[in-house]
């Protein structure tokens, strides 16, 4: 039987809603307002929380929204009168599970809760079996989200997995291009051929030709043996162009010459291969203002984007930072950081700031803050400052300090959370930081922050662009 906590200031209402559900088998508990209810709703979880909208010291809207962050397996549901019916019915879509209207009708209550019962233990059932089936990467890596532009993306995906036309995918840094690429590959025929990534960024200008379309063994100084391309690699299937707008232009050129001839000429042979390949692309950068500066060729960009899907940052995607919250925390809170949820001041602080380096800063920000929190809540103080910060907390406080070192000891936090931001990609951190690579070594050498070698995060780089079976 569910337990039930009323949170209702009329004494007598609160009590015969008691009586009665404890004569139906029900565990059910009282509080008076808002703050005792959501203090006793996190103390001892409860099944389902029965709130009234109005409430002292806290109304029913806030009480529910932090129920949400602080308790996510409770279940509401919201009582009002008459004049309040509207604001119920919006905290359906915000997901409470029912409401009720004043005077209470008990049969009605009745059933909500033995619907509730049978959702809830459906609800049990679908997690066990997700997690009996072990998830499989690619789904483990699913798109989560649902706001508004989450959706219209999710539905533009299945649009567009029913064609072979080239995709170019925008979007800043951090928003999900990759994953956007292989879920349309997964939901498209090409699913049971490889999906290939190979970041365009990641090789010299006088190796990506190689590495997209092949050579014979002695066509340039160290090709010792011959080796088949990218493009090869992905026939049948997709291949994701990351980074495009960094090709150069020869790469362009000859780029352009196979998507249009479908045929590629591994370097140093005369023997041409035809190839069956969904090429999607995709780039940070505005591609359009490249072709118009000429660092582009416009006709190569109408060939890659015939079709394009531009994803927006997280900070306009207001509904999707609770639910990839508490998907990070699942992710990351195994068995030796097992952690309790989120307080509700970390949670304001995330949805007042902006992530400029969007999921991908929110999942470091969650990895850090469930080994931080060491199994117990997380809470404000396992935030970076920068994110503290930007939430009006109070600063840590020190003495006041002169400008001049306030400014340097912000400079330094600045550029370690960039750096954290771009995985040490040092070339995309001196980019978002508008100075040059050289400029970027320096000031880490002035204010002595330790980065990987730049030969190991090239590397890394490189990995991104192996080609992955799916
Ligand atoms: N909607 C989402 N749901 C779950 N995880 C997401 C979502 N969007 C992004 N991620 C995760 O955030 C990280 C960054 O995503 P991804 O690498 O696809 O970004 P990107 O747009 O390609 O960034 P960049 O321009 O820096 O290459 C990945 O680990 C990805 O799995
Ligand atoms: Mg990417």
């Amino acid at each position: 039987m569910l337990s039930v906590l009323v949170v209702e200031d009329e004494q007598d209402l609160c009590a015969l809603v008691a009586e009665t559900l404890t004569d139906e088998g029900y565990a059910v508990a009282c509080a008076k307002d808002g703050a005792e209810g959501l203090a006793a709703a996190t103390t001892a979880p409860f099944d389902v929380v029965l709130a009234d909208m109005r409430l002292p010291k806290m109304d029913g809207l806030t009480l529910f929204r932090r129920l949400r962050v602080e308790s996510p397996d409770t279940d509401v549901i919201v009582m009002t009168g008459d004049a309040a019916v509207r604001d119920a019915v919006a905290l359906l879509k915000e997901g409470a599970f029912d409401y009720l209207t004043k005077p209470i009708n008990f049969e009605e209550l009745k059933v909500q809760l033995q619907r509730l019962t049978a959702f809830r233990s459906l609800r049990r059932d679908v997690a066990a079996v997700r997690t009996e089936l072990r998830e499989p990467p690619s789904s483990r890596d699913r798109l989560v989200g649902h706001s508004a532009g989450m959706l219209k993306l999710i539905k533009r995906i299945e649009t567009m997995a029913q064609s072979d036309a080239a995709v170019l995918i925008t979007g800043e840094s951090g928003t999900g291009k990759e994953l956007v690429a292989r879920a349309l590959h997964e939901s498209s025929g090409r699913k049971p051929r490889q999906f290939v990534a190979v970041n365009c960024a990641a090789f010299p200008d006088t190796l990506i030709e190689a590495e997209l379309f092949g050579y014979e063994a002695g066509a340039f100084t160290g090709a010792f043996a011959r080796r088949a391309g990218r493009f090869k690699a992905a026939d049948g299937g997709t291949l994701f162009l990351d980074e495009v707008a960094e090709l150069s232009p020869p790469a362009q050129a000859k780029l352009l010459r196979v998507l249009q001839e479908g045929i590629i000429e591994p370097l140093g042979s005369n023997d041409s291969v035809k190839v069956d390949v969904r090429i999607i692309s995709a780039t940070h950068r505005d591609l359009r203002a490249r072709v118009a500066a000429g660092l582009f060729r416009e006709d190569l960009y109408y060939r890659i984007n015939t079709l394009d899907i531009e994803i927006p940052p997280l900070r306009s995607r207001g509904g999707d930072l609770a639910i990839l919250v508490q998907h990070f925390i699942r992710r990351y809170a195994n068995a030796a950081h097992a952690t309790d949820g989120i307080t509700w001041g970390a949670w304001n602080a995330l949805s007042a700031y902006s992530f400029p380096g969007n999921v991908r800063e929110l999942m470091h920000t969650i990895e850090r803050a469930v080994l931080l929190a060491a199994g117990g809540k997380i809470g404000i103080e396992h935030l970076p400052n920068v994110i503290r910060g930007e939430a009006g907390a109070p600063a840590p406080a020190p003495a006041m300090a002169p400008l001049r070192s306030a400014l340097k000891e912000f400079e330094r936090a600045y550029l370690i959370r960039t750096l954290a931001v771009f995985d040490e990609r040092k070339s995309k951190a001196a980019d978002s930081l508008g100075i040059s690579r050289k400029n970027l070594w320096e000031k880490l050498k002035l204010h002595g922050i330790c980065v990987t070698p730049d030969s190991q995060s090239d590397e890394r780089a490189k990995t991104d662009g192996l080609p992955s079976v799916t």
